[in-house]
């Protein structure tokens, strides 16, 4: 349940403190996009098929369509604005998906760079079958995918597992597939 305050609910967004009135109905992925105005994070199926949503709470990926708002409340929630360094520097996977041309329309993208950062961390990208079984819940409907393997693969070579967005994962247990 989120913390609740005298204007609104608490709701922590890339380390920023938000107080806002929530619909105990709104979907997560509806309150990052229409009422704090993170866009990064795309609205695909709307029912937990595309992986477009993806997001992270508590360093764990989650498909923000499939989560209320409200269930976030107290938790640090992680969005693809909240990826690159505070100075403007982009993560790793950010780079290799450029370097690789691993996007075409590029409205996958978003969901694919944070499932692609998250399966690193958790140790799944250890070959091409890999990254393809624990990347299986993003859909691209340009079938970037040859790109998409080998910008996680890249990425794998210079970060590794264990650390997701600044968060130590080591601790988590059981993190896995958004599919
Ligand atoms: S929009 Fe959430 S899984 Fe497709
Ligand atoms: S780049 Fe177009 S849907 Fe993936």
């Amino acid at each position: 349940m989120a913390a609740e305050s005298q204007s609104g609910q608490l709701l922590r967004v890339n380390g920023v403190d938000h107080v806002i009135e929530l619909d105990p109905r709104a979907t997560l992925v509806d309150v990052l996009r229409e009422q704090l105005g993170l866009t990064g994070t795309k609205k695909g199926c709307d029912r937990g098929e595309c992986g477009a949503c993806t997001v992270f709470i508590d360093g764990r990926r989650v498909l923000a369509c499939m989560m209320l708002a409200v269930a976030a409340g107290g938790r640090e929630v992680t969005t693809i604005e909240g990826l690159s360094s505070k100075d403007g520097e982009l993560h790793p996977v950010q780079r290799e998906f450029l370097d690789n041309d691993a996007f075409q329309c590029g409205f996958c993208t978003p969901g694919q760079v944070m499932s692609a950062t998250a399966c690193i961390a958790e140790g799944h990208a250890g070959s091409d079958d890999e990254i393809r079984e624990w990347m299986s819940g993003n859909i691209c409907r340009c079938a970037a995918y040859p790109q998409i393997v080998a910008a996680v693969a890249k990425a794998n070579g210079q970060i590794g597992a264990g650390t997701i967005a600044g968060l130590d994962l080591s601790a988590a247990s059981g993190a896995g597939s958004t599919s």
